[in-house]
């Protein structure tokens, strides 16, 4: 290893220990794992001060999902306006952040790429120290924004297009997972039941605002059965949904859209709270929280607080705009790694397949 790189490596460990003692701590973060550029200023993992978010929703609707390629284009011209509007929106100069933070994983390949370029890069010319964050850490984080009391332990549901996550948090940075999906992520199914009711990309936040107006019983959907006590499993009654949407379409009828998304909805936040439940019940758990994209499902929500006022468990929710991606959740995120001492390397590279433990 060049010694010039060691000794830049040396000092930003020093620097980091340094911050460990500063009474107020400004982390400028980037995102960019998936479909949005998102860049944020927070202060001590808690305050924001800014929090800037360039959807690419526009450039992918046309293809009906997450075109990879462009993505990563996309980010790589919006990042560094992205970065300027965040830092002056916070009311400081590049100069007085203190720290660095960017998503490393899971994510698209190009697209967490160009995060991890654009961040070392600044690292290295403002001499600061750059934080490596995981996403699906970030998205739990996203509680600590909206909720400045809630202090580990919790137990998480994170539920996002690419996790069906239960996570017990014991302390910061500290995850057991106890429960996933064994096929589709939540989200992931919201957006392959919308693809079918012809509703344009993104489709859960779509689903979810159709279903408002529907029945949720007109179409029953098999429950889920699955070994795993706390896992979850989508597929099922994602197939049978587009079973029966196909089977009316071929007779000619009219689909009754609002309808469906009602029933299917209601299907995969039944199992989901189900489980949360349950797992909340058998672990001793005192609070709840929820993280991730389909954490912004409003019957998801109203469903879960029902059930843990019965548990007369506390729940805690990000606020709408933090549910789905944004670059505040990786500042959060990354002060408390910062207070572990954790710093990348120069040699940070893109991982798409991080997993949270
Ligand atoms: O967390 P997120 O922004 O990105 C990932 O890390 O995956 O989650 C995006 C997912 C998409 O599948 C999107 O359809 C879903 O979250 N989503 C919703 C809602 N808002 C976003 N699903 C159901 N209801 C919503 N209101
Ligand atoms: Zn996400």
């Amino acid at each position: 290893m060049p010694s010039s790189q060691t000794a830049f490596e040396a000092r930003m460990r020093e620097k980091a220990e340094q911050l460990k003692h500063k009474e107020n701590v400004r982390i400028l973060a980037l995102e960019t794992s998936c479909d949005e550029t998102a860049a944020a200023v927070i202060e001590n993992g808690r305050k924001i001060l800014s929090n800037i978010v360039f959807s690419q929703i526009d450039l992918h609707a046309l293809y009906g999902g997450v075109v990879p390629e462009i993505a990563s284009r996309a980010h790589v011209e919006a990042c560094d306006r992205v970065v300027d509007e965040a830092v002056s929106a916070a009311g400081i100069r590049l100069e007085d952040v203190d720290a660095l933070a960017v998503t490393y994983g899971p994510g698209l390949v190009g697209a967490l790429l160009t995060g991890v370029s654009c961040m070392k890069g600044l690292s290295y010319a403002l001499d600061k120290p750059l934080i490596p964050v995981n996403h699906i850490e970030g998205h739990i984080s996203a509680n600590f924004l909206s909720h400045p009391d809630l202090k580990p332990p919790f137990l998480c549901l994170v539920v996002s297009g690419g996790h069906s996550h239960l996570v017990q948090v014991p302390d910061y940075g500290e995850y057991h997972l106890i429960g996933q999906t064994v096929d589709d992520a939540a989200g992931e199914a919201f957006d392959k039941a919308a693809r079918v009711l012809s509703l344009p990309y993104p489709g859960g936040p779509r689903v979810d605002k159709l279903a408002e107006e529907g029945n949720p019983d007109y179409l029953h959907l098999p429950h889920p059965h699955v070994e795993g006590r706390y896992d979850y499993s989508f597929s099922g009654m994602k197939t049978a949904f587009l079973n029966a949407c196909h089977t009316m379409e071929m007779k000619g009828e009219e689909l009754p859209k609002a309808d469906l998304a009602a029933s299917f909805r209601k299907a995969v936040v039944d199992s989901l709270v189900e489980k949360a439940v349950l797992a909340a019940k058998e672990t001793g758990t005192r609070q709840m929280a929820m993280a991730g994209g389909v954490s912004a499902n409003r019957l998801l929500r109203r469903s879960m607080q029902e059930a843990c006022d019965r548990m007369h468990m506390p729940l805690y929710m990000p606020e709408i705009h933090l549910c789905t991606d944004n670059g505040a959740m990786i500042g959060s995120a990354a002060y408390y790694r910062l207070l572990k001492g954790e710093v990348a390397p120069l040699t940070l590279n893109a991982v798409p397949g991080l997993r949270l433990v």
